[in-house]
């Protein structure tokens, strides 16, 4: 039954995927309710009360991909692109070292602009004058590309399987290849990098045994450090019209995603935010334990629609949230009263 499997995990025994499958397809609101308590008490136990706070810069919007959700996808010509300079990047990242944050995360489309020789260049730029940690989240790269990266100073490399189902992942990325993905995850996995994936929560075609099969993906890949959250309609993408995914599946994702990776980073996400007002304090009440601060500067924040209405987090919002839990800030945050 639903509390033995709870019970089952939390005595530290593997699930099947058909029991993942049986605790995220529940609709029983006790069932659910204990589920998202218990995400959140293994949280607890694995990495405790701090939530860690990160910065994100968007330093392009271009992408030469067209997946179907996605506002940045290349057949989308009403966006207005932009790009940052090395310069004006290592700038946002010295702003964001100087409140205090340790970890920056560079995040854009899939831009080919930015070289190799391009990105070393940032990378140890922005190393040379803030010694913070570096989290990339550009999309798929050639491998020795990935570790020039490394060598230049890179710790962390973001990159979403999105689906770990061959149809789902299909129908949402006309022109990905499945394979290549994950032999890109794999590189970096063995280039030494703290890697992170996840997957979006209501695809089109996604059911909950998709769903089952993304953790169980994440957890045979040793992800360490798992972003989830609901898909949102994106203005003049194919999928525009499709209704977003849901709230509840999605924190039953990251209690899950908790229960069985147990000593991951789960941020809880923008998009959890963009949902619904009350979804990013959900999230770290299932078992989320990261907040992306966004420190895009504000002339480029709203050309990065990956969809519509994206929800702005910033440093502010998150100390408060993380005090009014009463859950700990990480020391580097300076504290404001
Ligand atoms: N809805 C939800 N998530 C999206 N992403 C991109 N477009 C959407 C959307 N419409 C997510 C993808 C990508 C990350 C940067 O944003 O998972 O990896
Ligand atoms: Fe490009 Fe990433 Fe958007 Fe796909 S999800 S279109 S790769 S920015």
């Amino acid at each position: 039954d639903f509390a033995g499997l709870i019970k089952k995990i939390e005595a530290g025994q593997d699930l099947s995927l058909k029991e993942i499958e049986r605790l995220l397809a529940s609709e029983n609101p006790l069932e659910v309710e204990a589920l998202l308590a218990a995400g959140d008490k293994m949280r607890q136990k694995t990495v405790g009360d701090v939530v860690d706070i990160r910065g994100g810069i968007e330093f392009s919007n271009y992408c030469r991909k067209n997946c179907n959700y996605c506002g940045l996808r290349r057949a989308n010509t009403s966006l207005l692109r932009y790009r940052m300079t090395p310069e004006e990047i290592i700038k946002a990242a010295v702003e964001m070292r100087k409140l205090g944050l340790s970890t920056v995360i560079l995040q854009s489309g899939e831009d080919p602009w930015y070289t190799e020789e391009k990105m070393v260049e940032i990378l140890r730029g922005i190393k040379s004058e803030t010694g913070m940690r570096i989290t990339m989240s550009i999309g798929e790269r050639p491998r020795h590309e990935l570790e020039a990266f490394r060598k230049a100073g890179a710790n962390n490399y973001l990159l979403r399987i999105e689906s770990a189902n061959r149809e789902v992942f299909k129908l949402a990325h006309p022109d990905d290849d499945y394979d290549v993905r994950v032999k890109n995850i794999r590189d970096l996995k063995e280039l030494g990098y703290v890697t992170g994936s996840g997957c979006i929560v209501g695809l089109p075609g996604q059911r909950p045994e998709h769903l089952a099969e993304d953790i169980v993906f994440l957890r045979d890949m040793g992800i360490n450090m798992v972003g989830l959250g609901p898909f949102l309609p994106a203005r003049n993408t194919p999928f525009e019209n499709l209704p977003p995914g849901d709230l509840l599946m999605s924190l039953k994702m990251v209690a899950v995603a908790r229960l069985v990776l147990k000593h991951v980073f789960i941020p809880s996400t923008t998009a959890m935010a963009t949902l619904s007002p009350d979804g990013l304090k959900r999230g770290l009440l299932s078992g989320a334990n990261v907040i992306m601060v966004n420190f895009t500067p504000t002339a480029f924040r709203k050309s990065y629609e990956i969809y519509s209405n994206k929800a702005v987090v910033t440093l502010q919002w998150a100390v408060d949230l993380v005090k009014s839990l009463g859950r700990k800030l990480p020391p580097y945050i300076k504290e404001t009263a």
